[in-house]
């Protein structure tokens, strides 16, 4: 066990009731009771980072906090660890600063297409996906994400090919994908790619969870994989997830074409979203210049949730569960208790006391489906995982 400086084993059981934490202020709202053990919104129940908390207090001791600019090492530093993880060797003039992942989706978008212009986005999806195209009326294609024999999820070209009208213009793609975890193969994302030139669609890519990735996979940016892909593509990045520290909401977009860039930033300067926050920025730079070590153990301590996930699975016998690839999210298909979605939910809520997030919630494809959050100590996790045990059990199930 590793303790922080506050004396806290940063893996173990943290108490979020007290900090308005979304994940338990909602609950009453969203599931109708306080009873249940919050294990939906995608932050971690884990500590954020020690060289963060620390940048921050240092930074508070200078009496101003004012408008204040990003430094060019916080963008070094993002800069340097993308090309160490992930082989991608970004220029600084390609970034930005974004208060949000979601923010900036909705940016591309109005930057690079047209009211009425069609969008690609994946079922199942993180709902802002699809809530960004509709706000900003555009039309919706959604492409159905289908399980293979083994039961991973893989989008068809072919069918994809067949949706493309004249009016496509984008394409959303989360890379890795929430909430089914793929870490998508290089020669998926070649065909993708490949497929958007064809038909002069551009890619929006948001890669927020590319450093949650399990071995043997690999995360690939999209934008990585040639200089045409450079060329069409939108990446957005960000440390919210990484090191845990959504709350500081701070992210980047890398454009490296410049006539992307300039439409982007056209329609970014119409928002003013501004440089962002003082402690934020220094929040970042501490995150991406000192968090290796952290990270390195973070992976461990996911990887052995999912390992108690991987064992407890198998006895579930109308519980399918296939390890993600990236991500900490697991991705349960309950199709064989053969409930409706509001039942199921109900059935989570009311007999195991879990506050977990409906399939239904990510698109047509996730129907039947929940998804749990494991980024918690490994105690709550085996705690909530009787707990589905248990009440599949004392309901007949099994
Ligand atoms: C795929 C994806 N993109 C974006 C976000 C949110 O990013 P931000 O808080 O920077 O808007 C999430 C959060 O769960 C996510 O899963």
């Amino acid at each position: 066990m590793r303790l922080g400086s506050n004396g806290m084993d940063e893996f173990g059981f943290i108490d979020r009731s007290t900090s308005n934490a979304e994940k338990y202020t909602l609950r009453q709202k969203l599931f109708g009771t306080e009873a249940v053990q919050p294990m939906w919104v995608a932050d971690m129940d884990i500590a954020t980072p020690e060289c963060v908390m620390e940048g921050v207090k240092e930074r508070l001791l200078h009496p101003i906090v004012g408008y204040e600019m990003m430094h060019e090492r916080a963008y070094e530093a993002q800069i340097g660890w993308v090309r160490e993880h992930h082989a991608f060797a970004m220029k600084r003039e390609w970034l930005s600063y974004s208060p949000s992942v979601v923010a900036s989706i909705g940016c591309a978008i109005r930057a690079l297409s047209e009211e009425g212009d069609e969008v690609i986005v994946m079922d199942p999806v993180y709902p802002p996906f699809y809530s960004m195209v509709k706000n900003n009326h555009r039309h919706l294609i959604t492409h159905p994400l289908q399980q293979d024999s083994e039961g991973i999820y893989r989008l068809n070209i072919d069918v994809l090919r067949a949706q493309i009208t004249p009016k496509t213009k984008l394409l959303l793609l989360c890379s890795p994908h929430n909430p089914i975890g793929r870490v998508w193969s290089r020669d998926e994302l070649t065909a993708l790619g490949t497929l958007c030139l064809e038909h002069q669609i551009r890619i929006i890519s948001d890669e927020i969870h590319s450093d949650i990735v399990y071995q043997p996979h690999h995360h690939i940016p999209i934008a990585s994989i040639s200089q045409a892909f450079l060329e069409n593509s939108v990446t957005l990045l960000g440390p919210g997830k990484t090191f845990n520290m959504a709350g500081f909401s701070i992210s980047t977009v890398c454009i490296a074409s410049k006539e992307l860039r300039e439409t982007y930033e056209k329609e970014r300067s119409r928002i003013h979203w501004g440089d962002g926050a003082a402690l934020s920025h220094v929040a970042f730079e501490a995150a991406y210049t000192d968090g290796g070590q952290w990270h390195r153990r973070l992976m461990e301590h996911l990887n052995h949730n999912l390992c108690l996930i991987e064992e407890w699975a198998p006895d579930q016998s109308v519980i399918t569960f296939h390890p993600p690839e990236g991500t900490y999210l697991a991705w349960f298909d309950c199709r064989k208790m053969g409930l409706g979605d509001r039942e199921l939910r109900e059935f989570f809520v009311q007999k195991a006391a879990l506050g977990l997030s409906p399939g239904l919630s990510f698109g047509k494809e996730g129907s039947g489906h929940m998804r749990l959050n494991f980024a918690v100590a490994s105690e709550k996790l085996k705690e909530a995982l009787v707990k589905i045990s248990d009440s599949l059990k004392g309901n007949g199930y099994v």
